[in-house]
């Protein structure tokens, strides 16, 4: 959630300004690019050349760059730089400049040029913070929709016990995770996704399967996962390891991918079938390896269960599905009829005659035809690319 947000990260004079260096460091760790501006106060207690190298950023506290050139640091490009201003340590007397909107330093400047959120860490000695003054700010600053991430209890600097503590590094880290997570565009939608290959039986060594690699699905999981969606990936065998954050059932054949897909699309807003599920699978097959003299030379088949098509049966109100289609000719027609069959809202169809799509390779070329007529044609692309398409156009399919 934290990959490639651009975390401006204000420092106030508190003994907490210490763990702002982790803090700065833990936001990075996940991917966050972070630039800090602090109060003057606050390099009393920390050293701006310290979070200078570790973020990679000039850090500024002061309206001019150079003194003598005259050269000033512009707080209005840094208020609009971030994705958010979090204020980490924030002391009593910064949230009190907060309310009354005080502008006497450059933080307090860039505070009132910002046009992304600002976020509060509290931390102080306990009476401070207990005094009806801060805790009268902190209720204006939530009720103009600042959110404050709360101060934990513990031993104080002053030799108290008590709540003030600046939340630990990790904990602020986790708090704008989720924080982010909840303003995703798929924030509490539940999608659960087949992916990869079947395995069906002959023997205990031996089995029906096919080219797929899963690597659509996987790719997709990665793509709803970091827009906030909670993510249930049903795969069949493959060599891919589970996407971070995503919910991983493996299966090994159809019945198993049937019976798994069906219980978590009870409760999913989002179905979509990646999954090349066999659509056969041997009517007997053996607990045992089979010698070579035991090999029967015709295998009698049984039709599998159509998941999608489970699926399109089974949806309900606001429910969206998506089916893939994947053809050896030009298959328009032949994923069109899909559509309708299956009850689905939008059809992705990949043809292996299109060099570089389909099983196996990096790159897709797919084209989307839509229950309401509407179609795209897309280039060759990554299907790390292929996903953001296609979840471009699943975000139109949603409730708004
Ligand atoms: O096999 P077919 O071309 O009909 O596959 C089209 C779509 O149906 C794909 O999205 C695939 O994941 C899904 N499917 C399924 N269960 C099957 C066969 C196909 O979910 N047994």
């Amino acid at each position: 959630m934290l990959h490639q947000k651009k975390i401006l990260l204000g420092i106030t004079g508190s003994i907490a300004a210490y763990k702002s260096a982790l803090l700065a460091r833990e936001l990075q760790r996940r991917g966050a690019e972070v630039r800090v501006i602090m109060t003057p106060s606050a390099t009393e207690f920390i050293t701006p050349l310290t979070l200078a190298t570790l973020t990679g950023h000039p850090v500024h506290s002061d309206f001019t760059e150079n003194k003598d050139s005259g050269e000033w640091t512009n707080h209005v490009e840094l208020g609009l730089w971030g994705d958010a201003f979090l204020i980490a340590p924030a002391t009593a007397q910064t949230l009190s400049a907060m309310v009354s909107g005080t502008c006497d330093n450059f933080l307090m400047a860039v505070h009132l040029s910002s046009r992304c959120p600002v976020i509060a860490a509290p931390a102080m000695d306990l009476d401070m913070f207990q005094h009806e003054a801060t805790q009268s700010n902190l209720k204006i600053l939530k009720s103009r929709g600042v959110p404050i991430i709360e101060p934990e209890s513990g031993a104080l600097a002053s030799g108290l016990e008590g709540k003030g503590r600046m939340a630990e590094p990790e904990s602020i880290a986790n708090w704008l995770e989720n924080w982010f997570r909840s303003k995703a565009p798929l924030a509490e939608k539940k999608v659960v996704i087949t992916a990869g290959p079947t395995h069906e039986p002959i023997d205990a060594v031996r089995f029906i399967s096919n080219r797929s690699s899963g690597k659509m699905g996987y790719a997709l999981a990665t793509e709803l996962n970091a827009l906030g969606a909670d993510v249930h990936l049903i795969s069949g065998p493959v060599q891919l390891s589970a996407p971070a954050g995503v919910q991983v059932t493996r299966v090994e054949t159809a019945i198993e991918m049937h019976t798994i897909a069906l219980k978590s699309f009870e409760t999913a807003d989002i179905g979509i079938a990646t999954a090349a599920v066999a659509d056969y699978r041997a009517k007997s097959s053996s607990s045992v390896k089979l010698h070579r003299d035991e090999i029967p030379t015709a295998i009698q088949l049984q039709e599998n269960p159509d998941i999608l098509a489970d699926w399109g049966k089974r949806k309900r109100g606001t429910q969206v599905l998506i089916g893939f289609a994947l053809e050896t000719d030009e298959g328009v027609e032949s994923a069109k009829s899909k559509l309708a069959r299956k009850n689905l809202d939008f059809i992705v169809l990949n043809s292996t005659q299109n060099e570089g799509a389909g099983f196996g390779t990096d790159t897709n070329q797919i084209s989307i035809f839509e229950q309401n007529g509407k179609s795209h044609i897309f280039d060759l692309k990554s299907k790390k690319e292929v996903a953001r398409d296609i979840v471009t156009i699943l975000l139109t399919h949603l409730p708004q």
